[in-house]
């Protein structure tokens, strides 16, 4: 089975190459050999490695800068996908795609489900939909999990901002009124293995199980309660900081305005993922912890 993995340098791209490396042959491509925004350059790629699957972690994940770029957002988030997921159903493969909880509007008082109604509230959210949209046109195999709030050892992201601010700064003002999951990289590429296995082992009278799922870690949290683990962990871990747990202001998004809104309700329902592929999500601190760890003993 002959894999290729789009976004090589990015959070999930990184971590995807080690966790589905013991499923095929692995290739994976950065934006040199594979340009999104480029579609001679997409067709050349799958033309040149003929993968069997082809996972797109590649993405426009500037959320602010989304706003004023919105072509260029458009492009790869939409555009792209839609010309690499046609690629794959002519080529009778699987298209793995990730999405957001940012293509809903976080009005809903639960935790929302793949069958609720979508709402982006910015131009991201709007060229991740269309492009879960263009996936489905298609018509071929795919599998798009929609995830939140994602964070590694490497790369940009809050967990990493936190403890980088924690260290420079006596105190820190972080948002308290969104709630969502911080999922980790490493989660993502493992649910993702685990899900082509599940796939690649069925038998042929068993039914199709692509399609959308959402997947995040389990139990929710807000910006200022993923800040405050940050730090704890970090102060435990023996890190040297200027700011204590205690000196993290929970503040209203109100009071840090952002060029893109943001959803206040980010929490999406995991069960479909679950039972679907029998995997286990853990709590979100599993992965912060292990994290943080790993950022302090460097
Ligand atoms: N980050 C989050 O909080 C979050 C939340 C929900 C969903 N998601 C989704 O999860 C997926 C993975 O996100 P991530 O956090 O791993 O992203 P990331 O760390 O920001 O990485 C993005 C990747 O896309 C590549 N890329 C950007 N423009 C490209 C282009 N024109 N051609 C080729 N490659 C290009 C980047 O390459 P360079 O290194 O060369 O720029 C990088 O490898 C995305 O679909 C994202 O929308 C992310």
């Amino acid at each position: 089975m002959r894999i290729l993995v789009l976004g090589r340098t990015g959070q999930v791209g990184w971590e995807l190459q080690r966790a589905l490396a013991p499923l095929g042959e692995l290739v994976s491509c950065g934006r040199s050999s594979a340009d999104l925004t480029e579609p001679a350059s997409i067709a050349r790629t799958i033309a040149e490695h003929e993968p069997d699957i082809l996972v797109n972690a590649a993405a426009y994940t500037q959320v602010d800068r989304a706003e004023d770029d919105a072509d260029a957002a458009m492009r790869i988030n939409t555009a792209a996908v839609g010309e690499m997921a046609e690629a794959m159903a002519a080529r009778g493969g699987w298209f793995v795609h990730y999405s957001t909880d940012y293509v809903f509007d976080g009005a809903k008082a639960d935790a929302y489900k793949e069958s609720d109604a979508t709402a982006p509230l910015g131009v991201y959210g709007a060229t991740k939909l269309a492009g879960e949209a263009a996936v489905m046109a298609a018509g071929g195999q795919h599998l798009i999990f929609r995830t939140s709030w994602v964070y590694a050892a490497r790369g940009q992201n809050f967990v990493r901002t936190m403890l980088r601010l924690a260290r420079e700064r006596n105190s820190l003002r972080v948002v308290a009124d969104q709630t969502g999951s911080p999922t980790s990289a490493e989660l993502i590429a493992d649910v993702t293995a685990l899900a082509l296995k599940r796939i690649s082992d069925r038998g042929p009278d068993e039914g199709p199980i692509g399609g959308l799922y959402h997947l995040t870690a389990a139990g929710e949290t807000t910006w200022h309660g993923l800040a405050s683990r940050v730090v704890a962990q970090a102060e435990q871990a023996g890190a040297t900081l200027s700011c204590r747990t205690a000196d993290i202001e929970p503040i209203g998004t109100s009071d840090y305005p952002t060029p893109a809104k943001r959803p206040v309700n980010s929490r999406l329902d995991t069960t479909k993922l679950r039972e679907t592929f029998r995997v286990n999500l853990p709590d979100w601190r599993h992965h912060v912890d292990r994290t943080v760890l790993e950022l302090v003993e460097r």
